[in-house]
């Protein structure tokens, strides 16, 4: 078939080029997006006189029907055009005759296929804000059900300190709400338009820029044409932003999977979000928070590898360029998938207060309420510290644990040691007794959600 830039050519094109070269069968992604974009440019062309109002009307109605055909699926891409661009040009000539040939006037597929990814990374960036608001929820929900549940909180993953569920939980919401920041502070420079910068260097036509970014909800435009056609920033900080995000989410499932083994059995996901074994009949697995961690690898390589195209590249505009699609469109629909996932799976998990108090019982999780203990009798920490590391090592070897020392043990340590000591190793008084801000305490912990929530909106 005719290329539509065949005229320069003698030849055909070899058939193995054409395989190489060609996108459309992963740009199609972008057929809404393209055609809107060129809806936008032909409403400005009528409006600046450089086309007639009759062949706007013209084209319009023709990209209208585009659009619809190709919500519908109901369009054939023809891999005779290589990209998405020609497809929707060769399309609208087949049905609305020549007068398709003027689409494409004051414009280059340079600025063009710019536009469009614009135009896709703002919907993607969109959808992920709202499907990170989703999950934040649901941390919310299941922390304010627990926030009097207590755990050990880990370091090093060796039982640390007593803490609330709740504000085990909540540290991830508070990931989530920096990644939620990270979109919304990159979509700033996402909604910028390259529309109009032609190839590289503008063009002849008295175009009106401001017009069709006004059109297209654009909040400016890029004032350097050859900027605009080269730049894929906006791509990249996507990506990274994407790589923190599901770097989190794989971070959370982590904690899942660990949770819902039999060694710790803290928690128990729902079935409806287990699989089980072919061979093992006994068996429940939480694959699903198993693939979400795995499934940042593919993330973070897409962000490195569009680093890579554009690193070596040279204004403006180069065929490199293209490879900077399907890492996008697959970490799209990577986090779509695994956004939406992770609310249901944390709203119905069962949560096992029972092991969790257990584990905290079981342990010489308050050793820092101790030490404080003798540090509001007025010893020094340090000295403090001493005495407490010498009685646990005593427990270590009688087999037992600090509450169930007696408290003749206790003053043989230190003279400043009194009953009430149990009071401050008793693990849910550990936790409530937390009360600097930011902290695990129950009044921290309101004020920590007041906090959140006023963010979230
Ligand atoms: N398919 C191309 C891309 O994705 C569109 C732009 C092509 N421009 C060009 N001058 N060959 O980057």
């Amino acid at each position: 078939m005719e290329k539509l830039w065949g005229g320069r050519f003698q030849k055909q094109t070899h058939q193995l080029v054409d395989a190489f070269t060609s996108s459309i069968a992963f740009d199609q992604e972008l057929a809404l997006v393209d055609i809107a974009g060129s809806r936008a440019h032909v409403n400005m062309l009528a409006a600046a006189g450089i086309i007639s109002d009759e062949d706007r009307t013209i084209l319009r109605d023709g990209l209208d029907q585009l659009a619809a055909k190709a919500a519908a699926g109901e369009i054939a891409w023809d891999t005779s055009h290589e990209d998405i661009h020609m497809n929707v040009e060769y399309h609208l000539t087949k049905l609305v005759g020549p007068v398709g040939g003027r689409l494409h006037t004051a414009r280059s597929r340079n600025d063009q296929v710019a536009l469009d990814m614009h135009l896709y990374t703002r919907e993607a960036v969109d959808m992920v804000m709202e499907k990170i608001r989703v999950v934040q929820k649901a941390l919310v929900a299941v922390a304010e059900n627990h926030i009097d549940t207590v755990l050990p909180g880990y370091t090093h993953l060796q039982r640390a300190q007593p803490v609330s569920l709740a504000h085990h939980l909540l540290a991830y919401a508070w990931m989530l709400q920096r990644d939620w920041e990270r979109f919304r502070d990159g979509r700033a420079r996402v909604n910028i338009c390259p529309l109009g910068a032609g190839a590289l260097a503008g063009t002849t036509f008295p175009i009106d820029r401001r017009h069709t970014a006004a059109e297209l909800g654009f909040d400016d435009v890029y004032a350097n044409s050859m900027d605009a056609v080269s730049d894929r920033d906006f791509v990249i900080e996507f990506l990274a932003a994407a790589s923190i995000l599901i770097m989190h989410m794989s971070r959370l499932s982590e904690e899942l999977v660990l949770w819902s083994s039999e060694e710790f059995h803290f928690i128990e996901l729902d079935d409806a979000f287990c699989t089980g074994s072919s061979i093992m009949p006994q068996k429940k697995n939480p694959d699903v928070a198993e693939l979400l961690r795995g499934k940042t690898g593919r993330v973070y390589g897409h962000l490195l590898a569009v680093l890579t195209v554009l690193k070596g590249l040279p204004m403006t505009y180069n065929k490199d360029m293209q490879e900077d699609k399907e890492g996008l469109f697959d970490t799209v629909k990577t986090l779509s998938g695994a956004l939406d996932l992770l609310a249901p799976m944390l709203e119905t998990m069962r949560v096992n207060g029972q092991a969790m108090e257990k584990a905290v019982a079981e342990d010489y999780a308050c050793a820092v309420d101790l030490a404080d203990y003798l540090v509001r009798q007025g010893m020094p920490f340090r000295e403090a510290h001493g005495i407490v590391g010498r009685l646990v090592f005593h427990c270590i070897k009688e087999g037992c644990y600090l509450h169930q020392l007696p408290l003749s043990t206790y003053q043989e340590h230190s003279e400043l040691f009194g009953e009430d000591l149990y009071q401050c190793i008793e693990p849910k008084a550990a936790v409530q007794n937390r009360v600097s801000e930011g902290s695990t305490g129950r009044e921290a912990l309101r004020q920590q959600l007041d906090r959140l929530k006023e963010k979230m909106g």
